[in-house]
């Protein structure tokens, strides 16, 4: 049997316009591309492990709009179990509008619509797949209260729960997150979450070890083009970087952690998923979108075959 992934979180409609510059306030700027995608950091978690082979489950909240059923049609169609995808009456579905800059690097707004309504009755009605789950995958766009439900329903069902505490939130509270296994910030947002500088590799490994003091087991840090490191209460294991011609950045960070929980839950040791990991987020840049960027288990291979370290 396949190792299976439970992802309980966000979807979202990506509105994605490629722009030579970013418009200034009251200017008017033609941009030379647009494409709509399927998005969102939960989705996009789930959509990188299931093309990698995972079983995956989403426990996520639909719009009662025309991209509710597409958004549910797009998670079936990968492969994603979709019995706990709920259509919130009366709620938009979740929308990202984001600019790419001729560099590959974007600028997102989220409007979270029914991602809004996720809650931890959407746990208990998923308590028997979420308990045959090998990992519960959690990210910071659904309300912070059903994070915490979702860990403390892990910890106490001994299921293993890795949580992306992207986009950054200041009011996550590191106490009501008793028993995380894994926690996958980037800089940024671990320099909130600590309220320590992570500027230097000291100064990181010291704002991660804060955490773990706080009660969390593994701190991974993902540092762009420094690559990743994760850090425990007694190793730090650094993760190279992976250097390729980047295309469209978003979601990089998306198919990182979905390809991580895959990995791991299929076995590979910590350093060799976080490794692989990497090659694949790196892989996800040089496509547009998020989902649309990210490749199967024989396009990974060839990828790593490619990179020379297959
Ligand atoms: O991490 C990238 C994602 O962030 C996009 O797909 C967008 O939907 C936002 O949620
Ligand atoms: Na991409």
């Amino acid at each position: 049997m396949a190792d299976r992934i439970a992802v309980v979180g966000s979807n979202m409609v990506d509105l994605v316009t490629y722009v030579e510059r970013m418009p200034n306030r009251g200017e008017t700027l033609e941009a030379p591309d647009f494409v709509q995608g399927f998005g969102g950091k939960g989705a996009n978690q789930a959509v990188a492990a299931a093309r990698l082979g995972a079983e995956v489950a989403m426990v996520t909240c639909v719009g009662d709009d025309l991209f509710g059923p597409r958004t549910r049609q797009n998670l079936a169609h990968n492969g994603i179990d979709v019995t706990h995808v709920r259509t919130v009456e009366g709620a938009p579905s979740g929308v990202a509008p984001i600019f790419v800059e001729p560099d590959g690097e974007n600028a997102i707004l989220i409007v979270k619509g029914a991602n809004a309504h996720l809650s931890g009755k959407d746990i208990e009605a998923a308590a028997d797949t979420l308990k045959g789950s090998d990992a519960i995958l959690l990210q910071l766009e659904v309300p912070l209260q059903t994070v915490y439900d979702a860990v403390a329903f892990g910890a106490k069902h001994g299921i293993q729960t890795i949580l992306n505490p992207a986009p950054a939130h200041p009011d996550l509270d590191l106490s009501k997150l008793d028993g995380l296994d894994w926690f996958c910030p980037n800089e940024s947002e671990l320099a909130m979450l600590s309220g320590m500088p992570t500027d230097t590799d000291d100064a990181v490994l010291a704002a991660a070890r804060s955490l773990i003091a706080r009660g969390i087991r593994n701190v991974i840090v993902t540092l762009g083009g420094r690559g990743a490191r994760l850090i425990t209460a007694d190793d730090v294991t650094q993760i190279a970087p992976v250097t390729v011609d980047p295309v469209d950045t978003t979601g990089a960070g998306d198919a990182f952690i979905g390809s991580f929980a895959r990995f791991l839950s299929g076995g590979a040791a910590p350093e060799e998923a976080l490794t692989r990991a990497a090659r694949y987020a790196a892989h996800s840049i040089t496509g547009r979108g998020t989902q649309s960027s990210y490749t199967d288990a024989a396009g990974f291979e060839a990828f790593c075959r490619e990179l020379g370290e297959g």
